[in-house]
């Protein structure tokens, strides 16, 4: 596996590649990676001729310091993760300064009113953060095909509209959210859970099913005053929101208009903070 931390080494590289006809897949991370971050890996080898992973622990999209402070890392073992889905992946593990340039500072994107709801309302400036990197990593890598996972559909939703917007040449390829056995949406940020907090946080998937079965009875005032009043026995969650929300607009739901809707969860559990979502169609 090749490992570059520098941009003109991996640019080099990939231009070589190109010349040669080489297909490019991207999966961009922040590492701590899981078997969700592993089945986007493995979508990308399947349909490109090369792919490279970034590592990159983006310290714009945090707004808490020490959320950043204790995001999980462990390089060796992503290494040995993805060395053994294929020998063959180019990894890309810059630091601050070579992505940076000594100022750690978003840029100003327009989101389209995609950051207007939900994680956009309870993280600050987030997605900038969010936008700023992946457009830095985009402009580097300049891949055929990048993939993200529906975990994060808000972030999603943003990225789709910073490619068409800043004109890349690149397909965003949507990929489901891979779940344990018990439903928890798989997440870098479960390896905080204890063994009973994660058996807890099996709540958030539970309330979005519930969204799911009751959608075409309750209103989505209905549901979310059941699904607040569900999660209220449980004394280690702390919903932040729960919303059911347009999947192009992400706006909330007013009144049904035969789209295609989400239902959008966030919460503490024990004082990790976890999102999940789910389609309701
Ligand atoms: O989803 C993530 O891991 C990050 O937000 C991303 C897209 C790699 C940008 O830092």
């Amino acid at each position: 596996m090749l490992i570059f931390s520098n941009i003109l080494q991996i640019q080099n590289h990939l231009t070589k590649l190109k010349s040669e006809g080489s297909i490019i897949g991207f999966v961009p991370t922040m590492g701590a990676l899981h078997d969700g971050h592993l089945s986007l890996i493995k979508k990308s080898i399947s349909e490109n001729d090369s792919t490279v992973v970034s590592i990159f622990v983006n310290p714009t999209q945090f707004d808490d310091s020490n959320d950043l402070l204790t995001y999980p890392k462990d390089i060796e073992k992503d290494i040995a993760l993805i060395k053994s889905i294929s020998e063959n992946t180019v990894l890309f593990k810059p630091d601050s300064y070579e992505i940076y340039s000594g100022e750690i500072k978003s840029d100003e994107f327009n989101l389209n009113g995609l950051d207007k709801y939900m994680e956009g309302e309870c993280r600050g400036n987030h997605f900038q953060g969010v936008a700023t990197v992946v457009n830095k990593l985009l402009s580097i890598v300049k891949p055929d095909h990048v993939y993200f996972g529906e975990k994060d559909f808000q972030q999603l939703r943003i990225i789709e509209n910073l490619v068409l917007d800043q004109k890349f040449d690149t397909k965003v390829v949507r990929c489901k959210t891979v779940r344990s056995s018990d439903g928890l949406a798989l997440s870098s940020r479960n390896k905080k859970l204890s063994f009973s907090s994660a058996k807890i946080a099996t709540n958030l998937f539970k309330a979005l099913n519930f969204a799911k079965e009751k959608f075409n009875t309750l209103d989505a005032i209905e549901i979310e005053k059941k699904v607040i009043e569900q999660l209220s026995a449980h004394s280690e969650i702390q919903l932040e929101y729960f919303a059911i929300a347009d999947e192009e607009t992400l706006e909330p739901l007013l009144i049904k208009k035969n789209k295609k809707y989400r239902a959008f969860i966030a919460a503490y559990v024990s004082g990790v903070r976890l999102i999940d979502n789910k389609k309701l169609y």
